[in-house]
């Protein structure tokens, strides 16, 4: 099977009042808030397009007398304007970021997979316009490995002056749609080797950006025990260390973040096999947070922030082979640390323990964010809406919070609970690698605790996204799947330095 997918990605462009045809649509949208008369919309829909007096609004709009405008809800009149047959009403609620998010992805989806060319004049207001473009993006995601593939693809134009806002849009979409792409190939095709290879294709698609990557196997791993531990469990290819830095002319005194991705290509759960078998089937998205630290990585090479980046995708396979590690196993991280495996369906946290020690011990970070896909705990507590964000440092946990709400990648900022990291205490080793001496539950912190202890006093960050990294439905802007989460916050935090 080829895994050369299509660019099913729809095309993002603006235009201004001074340019604009109306000749070049068959669609446009105009927004509606709660209260305002379908009267009013019409007069300042007129305004703004001018030139086309002949419609009538009113006699369509009365056949929907149930329409509140809140975010999402959206009428659709038809008409038969030269090209022009559509006119989507589309509600706004509180015209904030969250709202028009759901306007614009409701809107996205109504054009999905079709050939419409749709004018989108939703808002006037700049703050808003990147929101509006990335959601009418991502909500038309797809991922296809039909051998028949139709591919129609509805084209976007924001009216306004916006060029920068647009062009942001742009970026942060086509960051995002990477990792959903990655996230989505199934396991028979993505395997560590892949990933590695993706991202060297990603990075050399970026010419004079300062991004560079080396890709270690084999014995140049051989330190790395989480990493060679669970990764020995797959046949050939073998677990892979994968470093790309953005570091552009001038950057050897800006401030270095790392950012450490989990990227379990499968996770069987190992010998500790996953039950019921069902709880699987998702987990050809276990590679979710390399994916999303890796293109919001490669996206640098556009935004170009003032921040050296060090990003290691800590890639291998989870399988069940006459080569999987035990339970009672000891292994020995980067750095000397020694683990008592547990459970071998609690890999994520022994790849990144090794990530997080390299970064520590040779790379001098001022800052170290992991993400990862990596307790059942986090979506149990939080659902599929919220990371689980977890720091020492509360200015960034701020900060992140902030942001998340902005991008619609929102985190929410969990204890580290120093009473529950008894429970990784071993008898054989310097710890046990799940909490299972006491029965504190809290899943999602244990791991955390666990995590801390590699990432020595680094001013670190881990977001657990199993919940969010991963839809269940295919809604808003996402299709059932992965969804690329992290990639925008990551991308607009990295600009703030
Ligand atoms: N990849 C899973 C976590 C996960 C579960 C992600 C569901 C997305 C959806 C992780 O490797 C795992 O298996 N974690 C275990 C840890 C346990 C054995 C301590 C879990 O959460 O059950
Ligand atoms: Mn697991
Ligand atoms: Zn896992």
């Amino acid at each position: 099977m080829s895994n050369k997918l299509l660019d099913l990605s729809p095309k993002l462009s603006l235009v201004t009042e001074r340019d604009l045809e109306l000749s070049e649509f068959t669609a446009v949208a105009v927004p509606v808030t709660p209260g305002e008369k379908p009267q009013l919309v019409k007069s300042r829909f007129l305004t703004a397009l001018n030139n086309f007096t002949k419609l009538d609004l009113n006699i369509e709009l009365a056949n929907w007398p149930e329409f509140t405008a809140k975010a999402g809800e959206i009428i659709e009149v038809p008409l038969s304007a030269a090209n022009l047959t559509r006119i989507y009403l589309v509600g706004i609620g509180e015209a904030n970021n969250e709202d028009l998010r759901k306007s614009a992805a409701s809107l996205g989806r109504k054009v999905k997979s079709s050939d419409s060319q749709l004018l989108c004049a939703l808002s006037e207001d700049k703050n808003l316009i990147t929101t509006i473009a990335v959601a009418l993006i991502l909500s038309n995601y797809q991922f296809s490995l039909k051998s028949e593939q139709k591919v129609k693809k509805p084209s976007f134009t924001i009216y306004g002056e916006f060029e920068k806002e647009v062009e942001r849009a742009d970026v942060l979409a086509t960051a995002v749609w990477q990792a959903r792409d990655l996230i989505h190939t199934p396991s028979n095709i993505k395997n560590p080797e892949w990933l590695a290879k993706q991202a060297s294709a990603l990075v050399s698609s970026a010419k004079n950006s300062g991004l560079s990557i080396t890709v270690k196997s084999g014995r140049a791993i051989k330190d790395f025990g989480g990493l060679v531990a669970v990764g020995n469990s797959s046949p050939k290819p073998g677990p892979r260390l994968v470093e790309v830095t953005y570091a552009p002319k001038g950057s050897a005194h800006w401030p270095h973040v790392v950012l450490v991705g989990k990227g379990i290509t499968f996770d069987t759960g190992g010998v500790s096999l996953k039950r019921p078998y069902d709880a699987m089937i998702g987990m050809k998205s276990d590679m979710a947070g390399a994916a999303a630290v890796l293109t919001a990585t490669v996206a640098l090479a556009k935004t170009k922030p003032k921040v050296r980046v060090t990003t290691l995708l800590m890639a291998a396979e989870n399988a069940l082979s006459g080569t999987s590690q035990r339970p009672s196993d000891v292994i020995k991280h980067y750095g000397g640390t020694t683990v008592e495996v547990i459970n071998t369906d609690a890999e994520g946290r022994l790849v990144l323990a090794d990530g997080l020690a390299y970064a520590d011990l040779n790379l001098d970070p001022d800052y170290v964010l992991d993400v990862a896909t990596l307790t059942g705990a986090a979506t149990l507590g939080l659902g599929r809406q919220y990371a689980a964000m977890y720091t020492r440092n509360t200015t960034l946990a701020k900060k992140l919070n902030e942001i998340g709400d902005r991008v619609g990648e929102k985190v929410w900022h969990m204890p580290l609970v120093d009473d529950y990291s008894v429970a990784l205490a071993s008898d054989v080793a310097d710890f046990n690698h799940t909490a299972d001496k006491f029965n504190f539950s809290a899943g999602s912190v244990t791991a955390a605790l666990f995590l801390e202890e590699f990432a020595g006093d680094r001013a670190w960050v881990h977001l657990d996204i199993a919940g969010t990294g991963r839809s269940e439905v295919d809604a808003g802007e996402n299709i059932k799947g992965g969804t690329g989460f992290a990639v925008r916050l990551l991308i607009e935090w990295l600009d703030t330095f």
